[in-house]
């Protein structure tokens, strides 16, 4: 799978688990269920657009050197490991807009070497704005947008697999990790990889040593205007009002891992709301919570465990200063 841009057109791939009809059935069952997937808060350009200036206000790899530093770092060390590979194929998994995986980039392109790079994201908007970004800086490298959902690709890396002798693979998987349930991502990522593949990712922290403290302390990343803004926008393409209920934060424990916590969002209806999406009744009641958002955060050590139980090791890390992130040197061993 490599292809690029050609006459102005942007080739991209969807995988199937994007597909119109799986798209609309997740959407759904999200209203049903009262639990919104999170990939819908990603899905138009409206939302992308809102999610890059949350990212822009408050994520400490956009305001804060430190942390920018942090990511330097594991990006410099991963060009020195690659030194003598001629041949790399990067993916970037949940690419957003490409920054990172750019600044990665900027350490391992050289004209000698061959690169491809693969933004795959569930958002159509998000992995262009990703490969326009490392193409206009780069334009020899091959890029290739994937667009897909990535619980449901198990299959994608059978497609991105016909490596050549002596290429060496590369997944991004920054700030993925976060935002989905422990056993349900990691069996995924975990598929992505084979033994000697380097793994570079990032979590949120709880920054200090009181684990809940931390988490206290970040709590207004989340909660605060912007964040409310951009999560209640798919509620609101679906007929829903502002005046129906309110988005409420709390840290939740994880039911799997005692040593685990989450920020969770809900909305927490004040009226019966009743919502005709094509012929289907949804009915939501005053006193219901529809789960909208969830960010896991971590610690390096917790990460470590979690990680170690599929093989993949971290071999360097660093934290930035203020602890609220950390970037990761992993292999599958
Ligand atoms: C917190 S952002 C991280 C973006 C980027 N890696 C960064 O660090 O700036 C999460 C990204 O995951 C993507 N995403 C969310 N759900 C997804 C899914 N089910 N499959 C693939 N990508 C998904 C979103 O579109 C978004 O770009």
């Amino acid at each position: 799978m490599t292809s690029t841009i050609s006459q102005g057109f942007e080739q991209v791939y969807v995988h199937p688990s994007q597909f119109p009809d799986k798209v609309y059935q997740d959407y759904l069952a999200g209203f049903f269920s009262k639990h919104i997937n999170h990939k819908f808060h990603y899905d138009s350009v409206k939302q992308s657009q809102k999610w890059l200036r949350i990212h822009e206000h408050y994520s400490p790899s956009r305001n804060s050197d430190d942390c920018v530093d942090a990511y330097e770092k594991c990006f410099q060390k991963t060009a020195e490991i690659l030194e003598n590979n001629f041949s790399l194929q990067l993916i970037g998994l949940g690419c957003g807009g490409g920054t990172k995986d750019n600044l990665l980039v900027s350490y391992l392109w050289s004209p000698e070497r061959q690169l491809v790079y693969y933004p795959v994201d569930v958002s159509l908007s998000l992995s262009l704005i990703a490969a326009q970004k490392v193409r206009a800086s780069y334009p020899k490298i091959s890029v290739q947008p994937i667009v897909c959902d990535l619980p449901h690709s198990d299959d994608l890396i059978l497609h991105l697999n016909h490596k050549k002798e002596g290429e060496k693979k590369i997944i991004t998987f920054f700030g993925m990790i976060p935002n989905f349930y422990p056993d349900e991502i990691l069996p995924v990522l975990n598929n992505f990889l084979q033994t000697g593949d380097i793994l570079l990712m990032s979590a949120n922290l709880s920054p200090g040593n009181d684990y809940v403290q931390g988490i206290q302390k970040v709590l207004p990343q989340y909660d605060n205007e912007l964040t409310k803004d951009w999560l209640i926008t798919v509620l609101m393409d679906a007929g829903i009002n502002q005046e129906d209920g309110t988005i409420k934060f709390s840290i939740e424990d994880d039911k799997k891992n005692q040593d685990l916590k989450r920020i969770h969002a809900d909305f927490e209806v004040e009226k019966d709301v009743s919502l005709k999406l094509d012929d289907q009744l949804i009915q939501w009641k005053n006193g219901d919570k529809v789960q909208l958002f969830f960010s896991y955060r971590y610690t390096t050590h917790s990460l470590e465990v979690v990680l170690n139980s599929y093989d993949i090791k971290i071999l360097d890390y660093w934290e930035a200063a203020n602890q609220e992130e950390g970037i990761y040197f992993c292999q599958k061993v």
